[in-house]
């Protein structure tokens, strides 16, 4: 085979040059593909049996990227740029092959190609956005040439994948080809290419789009408008924004100047830092020290569900949505119409925003069945139980499950802070038994905590982290503890929330600092949203705290219309004055002194209690990493990916910084903020996280 390097060959079939790729995984634009990329263009350029040249890829996917891993590191071997320049500037027609995904730098390439042909099955995209990037090697200004403006700046702003034929009739790719001849029908699309003496199409010169677009920049304050409240907090979609902005004011010389100033700020910027770092996060969590990799898997064709309340129809639509028949067990007719109703709404809801056809409700409505008898599932191959968050309870339906459903099947509790070892002691094979911890809304939120107890077996919880994966989900491997890693981290904030209220800061003081820091919402938000009456008991409830006082007037969150904030009928919040009050004489008769209190203080008392906890979590061996903590407090909790997770965060911050800060927390407010060991050996040895092995 006429090789050029360890990554690339060139071939001549019937006067037609095939430049092939074959750098796994994913044929990412490293120094080596780059080196063979230019390489072949040259063997194509001298010989002149050669009268035009396809670009295909070896593996699963066209190019997918610049190579992630290079970044930061110094300049190896020819730059992207002089590669591009000589596929646009060849004499000789090139078409790209596509199959699996053309993205980023990939895609990048192959609009530098003079047409793009692609399986059906194939799709192209720019998301850079997502590691806080812009397409940094002229994506920003030839996109929007080839597809115009308004679908360059969703597609930018998203980072979608847009399927092939969405990409043939917006004009990124000139042909599909059917499945499995790719090769033939490039080759045979460049032949026709040179018998009809197409032109060598440069899709720099392309303008028609852009025109229409000209003396219009109300389109882009649309936009801008459009993506406000998704964006908040990031930079890298503004940026694209104004790269497209540049393409459509300036020339193409112009437009690439300010996309490369654009991406050199961003690529050297904290955010883009902490986005790829979450990128390489949400990769490493699959990967399980402990379970090989080769671990023999549970085959999950059928899911029993207990309950199906709030939580159990949320985590039946997951596996309804991949295909997998669920059956939820109930113990009234009652309830289970109900649960079947919210989970019909809820397709229905999609489906009335245009993201579901009423043929797919069907199908999905169809693959969830209800039953008032355990019997029903004794055939499943996994149940996850998700009835109200009782131990007796808990164990008695797990003894009924050990009884009824079939050896080898996974028992799965969605508990969100009952031991899953006493859980699994009420069967006698506890072995099969894991936590699967969910987060509300179910079918919506991307993380699972799976929650390994002392028994579980290697397959179970290799499983339980494969399905996990294939209904969508972030999963991450936790250990047994109170609260397992989310809640524990999460407590760990509103006991300070809640002290910060008792000495002169308000429930919108606490959150505001904390939305503007980049989450969702703050602790008291959280806790109106949720119902401030959760694990409040009526008849028990004497008023010792201001959340009693609350629930006991009736204020027990949004769905009363009232909590630590009055609500509207549209659910705008607006600080409550009888909140207020009410703190006040609760900080009063405490006898502390309502005192003024800075946002900067208000945000360490927040976050650095949580990485503190986080850092006990790890020495503890309750999370396997700290990257993973990471993922779970953002696809959990909605921390900021731009801030790359607590963890990450406070790397940032430096460990020293934040130990500094905690001695002075604890000097002043006691126990609450006493540094965990590990941080302190890991700030006197100079060590990071991953130094730790963690
Ligand atoms: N660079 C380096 N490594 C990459 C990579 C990239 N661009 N894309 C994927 N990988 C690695 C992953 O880290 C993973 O490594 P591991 O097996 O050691 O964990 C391996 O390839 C497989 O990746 P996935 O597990 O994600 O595989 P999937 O099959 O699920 O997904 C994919 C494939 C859709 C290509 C997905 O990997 C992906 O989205 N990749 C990133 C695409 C991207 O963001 N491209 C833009 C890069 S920035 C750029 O191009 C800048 C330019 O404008 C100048
Ligand atoms: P829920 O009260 O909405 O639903 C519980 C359902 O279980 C009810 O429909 C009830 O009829 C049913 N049930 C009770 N006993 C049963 C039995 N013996 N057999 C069959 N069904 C029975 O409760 P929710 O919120 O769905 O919580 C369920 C579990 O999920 C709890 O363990 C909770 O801690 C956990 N969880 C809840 C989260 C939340 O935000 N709501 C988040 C994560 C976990």
């Amino acid at each position: 085979m006429p090789s050029l390097n360890e990554v690339a060959e060139f071939n001549t079939v019937n006067g037609i040059g095939v430049l092939s790729l074959d750098s796994p995984p994913v044929n990412a634009l490293s120094a080596a593909v780059r080196a063979g990329l230019l390489a072949g263009l040259n063997q194509a350029a001298a010989d002149e049996t050669v009268r035009a040249v396809v670009l295909i890829c070896r593996g699963r996917t066209f190019i997918a990227g610049a190579d992630i891993t290079e970044f930061g590191g110094p300049p190896k071997g020819p730059g992207l740029g002089e590669v591009q320049d000589a596929l646009e500037n060849s004499s000789k027609p090139v078409i790209a092959a596509i199959h699996g995904t053309a993205l980023g730098g990939g895609l990048e390439v192959a609009l530098c190609c003079h047409y793009r042909v692609a399986l059906g099955s194939a799709r192209c995209g720019l998301p850079e956005v997502n590691l806080g990037l812009l397409p940094g090697a002229g994506g920003t200004q030839r996109l929007p040439r080839l597809v115009g403006v308004e679908k360059a700046l969703e597609m930018m702003t998203s980072g979608r994948h847009a399927p092939a034929g969405e990409c043939l009739e917006l004009g990124l790719v000139d042909q599909l080809v059917p499945e499995g001849e790719l090769e033939s029908a490039a080759i045979a699309f460049a032949e026709q290419v040179v018998a009809e003496g197409r032109p060598l199409r440069k899709v720099r010169d392309i303008d028609e789009k852009l025109e229409a677009a000209r003396g219009k920049p109300e389109i882009f304050e649309a936009f801008r408008k459009g993506i406000a409240r998704r964006t908040r907090g990031f930079l890298a979609p503004e940026y694209n924004v104004r790269c497209v902005e540049a393409a459509v004011n300036l020339d193409f010389a112009g437009g690439m100047a300010v996309e490369q100033e654009l991406f050199r700020e961003l690529i050297t910027g904290p955010q883009s830092l902490a986005q790829r770092h979450v990128f390489f996060a949400e990769r490493e969590i699959w990967k399980l020290p402990d379970v090989p990799r080769d671990t023999p898997r549970i085959e999950i064709q059928k899911v029993g569900i207990i309950g199906a309340g709030t939580m159990g129809g949320g985590i039946a639509m997951n596996f309804a949505n991949v295909g997998i028949p669920v059956t939820l067990v109930e113990t009234s007719q009652e309830a289970l119409d109900r649960g079947l109703g919210v989970i019909r709404a809820n397709y229905e809801r999609t489906a009335s925003r245009g993201r579901l056809s009423s043929e797919e409700v069907e199908e999905r409505v169809g693959l969830i069945a209800g039953s008032l008898e355990m019997e029903k599932i004794a055939d499943v191959d996994l149940v996850i139980e998700a009835v109200f968050e009782s131990m007796p309870l808990k164990k008695e339906i797990f003894a009924r499950l050990d009884a009824v459903v079939r050896p080898g099947a996974i028992l799965a509790s969605n508990t969100s802070a009952l031991d899953v070892n006493e859980i699994a002691q009420a069967t006698t094979r506890p072995e099969s038994v894991i936590g699967l911890h969910f987060f509300s809304p179910a079918n919506v939120m991307k993380l699972v905590e799976v929650v390994r107890g002392d028994a579980s077996s290697d397959p179970v919880i290799a499983t339980s982290m494969a399905i996990s994966k294939r209904i969508g989900k972030n999963a991450a491997l936790v250990g047994v503890c109170p609260g397992f890693v989310g809640n524990r981290i999460l407590s760990a904030r509103q006991v300070q929330a809640n002290r910060l209220i008792m000495e002169g800061a308000m429930p919108w003081d606490v959150d505001r600092v904390l939305f503007d820091f980049g989450l969702p919402m703050g602790p008291f938000a959280m806790s109106d949203l949720a119902g401030l009456d959760i694990g409040w008991n009526k008849k028990k409830s004497k008023g010792e705290t201001v959340r009693d006082v609350l629930c006991e007037m009736d204020r027990r969150g949004q769905k009363t219309g009232a909590g630590f904030y009055d609500y509207d009928e549209r659910r705008n919040a607006t600080p409550s004055p009888v909140v207020e009050k009410i703190i006040r004489e609760f900080a009063a008769r405490g006898g502390s002194e309502a005192r003024a209190i800075s946002d900067d203080e208000i945000l360490a008392r927040c976050v650095y209690p949580m990485i503190n906890e986080g850092v006990k979590i790890l020495a503890e061996g309750k999370a396997i990493r700290a990257s993973d903590i990471d993922v779970i407090w953002i696809s959990g909790y909605g921390w900021p990916a731009y801030r790359g997770g607590p963890m990450f965060y406070a790397e940032q911050v430096g460990l020293a910084e934040v130990l500094g800060r905690l001695q002075e927390l604890a000097k002043e407010y006691g126990e609450a903020f006493a540094p965990a060991p590990l941080l302190e050996e890991l700030v006197a040895q100079g060590q990071s996280f991953r130094d730790r092995g963690f």
